[in-house]
């Protein structure tokens, strides 16, 4: 497993593009399957997450090309051979189950493994199944997998209204309902970009959709979708892991491809820490106002609330702040591993449930630490940039799950860092 090592190197300046997004682009994927003609996504990022998408589709019957270093995604699924999601590919990637929605509206029938956890939390996909069985399908779970069926070979449209948000369980029921008889309403439906991102994708492919960004989703069912090309929208937590570049080492960075919307609330509590964002014509310039950050507390909420995809990167700045900063983390269970790595780094963190208190250090030191899961690995990333000496951080195929080419982008801007094959 590959490590990387980062010598803290005081302030780090330059610019970075930012890739697509890698939620949007896993649930642009699946909707291929929800027609015969070709799909084609540009402004892919390159990811292990993607490869393991592509796997899954692949094996599922459709053609996925990767073209021009893997920036273009061009697929087509005349038909679906096989209609099992398994478990060996679904086991790697959680984000798998949104291939039920698409097969189960287009062919009637599919047979998904259940995901499972992560390290982060449960994750369970009742919601997911409860939209399912809102418009018609027999579900039967067995064996750890779902076996789903829709009486007639269809969906029909129903009102949908989800007890909480949840990102996968909007974005499989909307594909569903694309292709189903009548007209759905999802309720209480999930607002981020990524939402956003795939309606307009499918209202290329023909779906009639109305309402994303809102809590309210109106889709009239139709026979059958085209084909269509379609960029991914930015990747905003990615956009939010670099701007905290110079948030914690001081410098100044440009983050091409960035726009404010992407990244309201998060811009929110870097200005009230001390942290200057700049909309410039190619993307955001991210500076600290003077000197060391201020203490701030952060509250993860669905979108357009605080991002949970950036508390960990956030913990890792109020690590160094001035002041006591409280982070509560209300989307996921487990969300604060990272935690004790940083305070092998010499940080005070006192985590109590979903609720850590962090009270800043003036600078953190280098350490050896270990990655849990995506964003805890970027976070410890970020720590070790501004610590004093040396940090290796081990496990970073996590990293690699979300974040492509890091050590160049972050080298571009002054970073000592390098992956250590072990
Ligand atoms: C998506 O996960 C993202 N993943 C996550 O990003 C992100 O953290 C999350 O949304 C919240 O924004 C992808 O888009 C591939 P949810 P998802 O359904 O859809 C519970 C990353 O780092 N829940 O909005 O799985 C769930 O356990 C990843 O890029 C149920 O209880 O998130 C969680 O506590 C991590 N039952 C909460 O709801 C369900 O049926 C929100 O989950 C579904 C979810």
């Amino acid at each position: 497993m590959d490590s990387i090592l980062v010598k803290g190197n005081g302030a780090l300046s330059g610019t970075i593009p930012i890739a697509g997004a890698k939620n949007a682009c896993l649930t642009l994927m699946p909707a291929t399957l929800l027609s015969e003609e070709p799909l084609t996504l540009t402004n892919a990022p390159r990811l292990s997450d993607i490869a393991t998408m592509t796997q899954l589709l692949r094996s599922l019957g459709a053609e996925v090309a990767s073209l021009q270093d893997g920036l273009v995604l061009a697929m087509s699924s005349h038909n679906i051979a096989n209609h099992t999601a398994d478990y060996d590919i679904v086991r790697k990637m959680r984000a798998s189950i949104l291939v039920l929605g698409p097969m189960l509206a287009r062919d009637g029938h599919a047979v998904v493994s259940l995901p499972g956890g992560c390290a982060i939390g449960a994750r369970p996909v009742d919601l997911h199944l409860q939209a399912f069985e809102a418009m018609g399908a027999d579900l039967d779970l067995r064996d750890g997998y779902v076996h789903a069926k829709a009486p007639g070979g269809r969906l029909r449209g129903a009102v949908v209204d989800f007890p909480f948000v949840s990102v996968g369980a909007t974005e499989n029921a909307l594909m569903a309902a694309t292709l189903a008889k009548g007209t759905t309403v999802l309720k209480n439906a999930a607002r981020e970009p990524e939402i956003v991102d795939l309606a307009r994708c499918l209202r290329k492919m023909g779906a009639q959709i109305e309402g994303e960004g809102t809590s309210t989703l109106t889709i009239q069912g139709v026979d059958r979708l085209n084909g269509a090309t379609h960029p991914v929208v930015t990747d905003r937590i990615e956009l939010g892991t670099y701007m905290l570049v110079p948030a914690i080492c001081g410098g100044e960075v440009e983050c091409l491809g960035g726009t404010l919307e992407l990244v309201g609330a998060f811009v929110e509590k870097l200005d009230a820490a001390g942290v200057s964002v700049t909309q410039t014509e190619r993307g955001l310039k991210v500076s600290r106002k003077n000197g060391r950050v201020r203490a701030v507390d952060v509250v993860t909420e669905p979108f357009p609330g605080f991002p949970t995809d950036l508390q960990a990167q956030m913990m890792a700045l109020l690590c160094t702040a001035e002041g006591t900063s409280v982070l509560e983390e209300r989307i996921f269970e487990n969300r604060f591993m990272h935690a004790p790595e940083l305070t092998r780094m010499g940080a005070k963190i006192e985590v109590h449930g979903g609720t850590a208190k962090v009270t800043g250090v003036p600078r953190l030191k280098g350490a050896r630490v270990m990655a849990t899961d995506l964003r805890a690995s970027v976070s410890l990333i970020l720590a070790a940039l501004a610590a004093e000496g040396e940090t290796v951080v081990s496990r970073v195929y996590h990293l690699d799950r979300g974040y492509e080419r890091l050590e160049e982008k972050l080298r571009a801007c002054g970073a000592q860092i390098e992956r250590i094959r072990t």
